[in-house]
């Protein structure tokens, strides 16, 4: 008995978190959906449209530019990867902060910063 009315609390919280977490999603701006991610966890860094501010430039000299050049050498895989796993010391993983479906908005959201016609 006692056992069931856990898994029942546990999935409770489990539906309620969900449904908090939809509702978020479908926030009524019309702003693509990778939009907030960005500017809660990469515009200090990486600037407002993926050039990143002079003082964090010289603060991280490394610090990629989400540019055309960029884009041909980084696929949309390979920036979740990076947000996955992290990459040397400043660019941390995000696996604690996002999801695997935000991390995916947020490189289709990085991209759109250099999308052309093609
Ligand atoms: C504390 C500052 C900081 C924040 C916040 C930050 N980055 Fe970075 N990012 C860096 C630095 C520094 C590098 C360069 C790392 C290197 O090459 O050593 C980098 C590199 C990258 C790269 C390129 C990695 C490569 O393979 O060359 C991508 C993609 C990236 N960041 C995406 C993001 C995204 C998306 C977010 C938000 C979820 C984010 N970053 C948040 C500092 C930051």
């Amino acid at each position: 008995m006692r056992a069931q009315s856990v898994i029942a609390a546990a999935a409770v919280l489990a539906i309620g978190a969900y449904a908090s977490r939809a509702a978020f999603a479908s926030s009524p701006l019309q702003d693509p959906e990778g939009k907030a991610p960005y500017a809660e966890n990469c515009r200090k860094c990486h600037g407002v449209r993926g050039v990143p501010p002079k003082t964090m430039k010289t603060k991280y000299p490394k610090i990629a530019t989400f540019d055309a050049a960029f884009f041909e050498k980084h696929s949309k895989d390979s920036v979740v990867k990076i947000l996955t796993k992290g990459k040397n010391d400043d660019m941390k993983s995000f696996k604690e902060k996002l999801t695997h479906e935000e991390m995916e908005r947020v490189a289709d959201y990085i991209r759109s910063f250099v999308k052309t016609d093609k």
